[in-house]
């Protein structure tokens, strides 16, 4: 089988190095094309970027040319779909692209259309078959479908094996890395040796995705139906360089014994792992017994980075909580995309 040709816009980001870095080896995708903005059109990739990982920049990559992003109709020549790790500000030319070719996005702008999926690994592959009605609506030949934000995807995978036991109050308290905020991102001056408090439009974004995420397809696959759920978020930047932490707390409908909620994170109940594709670890969540786990340094590159790790369970004040840790540029990042690919192709979306 011939590989598939992807383009990368924002490949000089963050998120585009990792989806370079690790599409560099896949079995069925390679890296065809590379853009970024405008003022770097021309320029070798090797030249532009500031490559941020530990493993060398292959040299097929480092002498591709860089397209501006913007330049629809040359892209849509020289690939065969799309990944956008665009910021929001230049993620409109994605509909754009949608004209010609599929676009997996990681960017928030086309989220929370109501004709767009929201995928999460593991979590809500059928979403996948709004796209259909999507392309009927739009006469596209190819599509837009997005992967939801890192915080979200993270509380998602923790959430899903919960939801049969009705949760009733759901808080997230969140501790994010520096890396979630691209590069160069957050000033050092600003975040070394400190935590801030806030996060531009985080917390609204955790609050509606989750809900989408959780929501069920109607029978037409042809919308989306938000779960409702009482949910609230508060987010912070702290001096961490990879893997985001979040504190979750649940009070559910019923009584429920804390070892019922431990049973269904252990199994990982309702999460889709048994039809797992290529970039798919073996356990979408890795559980801790220890009381001090999951921590960022330790925790974040279980399963090369694809799993979201569980620990600290306990009841507190008639709270059930317990702490997540999971890669923000990996799970939540270039791996939640390449998963994403694979599901379209192993569906025959793609
Ligand atoms: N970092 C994370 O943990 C994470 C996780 C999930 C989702 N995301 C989302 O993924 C996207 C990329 O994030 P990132 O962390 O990789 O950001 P980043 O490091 O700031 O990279 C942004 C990329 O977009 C390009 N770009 C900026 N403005 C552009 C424009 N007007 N036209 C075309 N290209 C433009 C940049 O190219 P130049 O080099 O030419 O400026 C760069 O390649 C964002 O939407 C972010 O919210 C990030």
């Amino acid at each position: 089988m011939d590989k598939l040709r992807v383009g990368i816009l924002g490949a000089t980001g963050i998120i585009g190095q990792r989806l370079i870095s690790m599409i560099e080896s896949h079995p069925f995708l390679e890296v065809t094309s590379v853009a970024s903005s405008g003022h770097k059109s021309g320029m070798t990739y090797g030249s532009a970027v500031r490559w941020l990982l530990p493993e060398p920049l292959n040299r097929k990559y480092s002498e591709m040319k860089l397209i501006d992003a913007g330049r629809v109709a040359e892209l849509a020549k020289e690939c065969d779909m799309v990944v956008s790790a665009l910021p929001s500000d230049a993620a409109g030319l994605e509909r754009d692209l949608a004209q010609f070719l599929p676009v997996v996005s990681k960017s928030s702008y086309n989220r929370m259309r109501s004709d767009v999926p929201l995928y999460v690994p593991g979590v809500n592959e059928d979403h996948l078959d709004l796209i259909p009605h999507q392309q009927r609506v739009n006469g596209y030949k190819g599509f837009v479908s997005c992967d939801a934000n890192c915080s979200s995807t993270q509380l998602a995978i923790s959430l899903k094996p919960l939801m049969d036991l009705e949760p009733q109050s759901i808080l997230v308290d969140t501790m994010q890395a520096v890396s979630g905020a691209g590069y160069p991102g957050i000033p050092s001056m600003d975040i070394l040796g400190n935590v801030v408090p806030f996060i531009q439009d985080e917390e609204e974004k955790i609050m509606s995705e989750t809900k989408k995420i959780m929501g069920a397809l109607d029978r037409n696959n042809q919308s989306i139906l938000p779960r409702s759920i009482d949910l609230a978020a508060r987010c912070s930047r702290i001096s961490v360089q990879d893997g985001h932490t979040e504190t979750v707390f649940l009070r559910f409908r019923r009584g429920v014994d804390i070892s019922e909620v431990r049973k269904a994170l252990e199994g990982q109940r309702n999460l889709n792992v048994k039809e797992r594709t290529y970039s798919f670890p073996e356990k979408l969540i890795v559980f801790h017994s220890a009381v001090d786990r999951p921590q960022p340094r330790i925790d974040a590159w279980v399963s090369r980075g694809m799993s979201v790790s569980v620990g600290g369970l306990r009841e507190s004040g008639g709270w059930v909580t317990f702490t997540t840790v999971a890669h923000n540029t990996i799970l939540g990042g270039a791996g939640g995309a390449i998963c994403q690919i694979e599901a379209l192709v192993k569906r025959g979306i793609i």
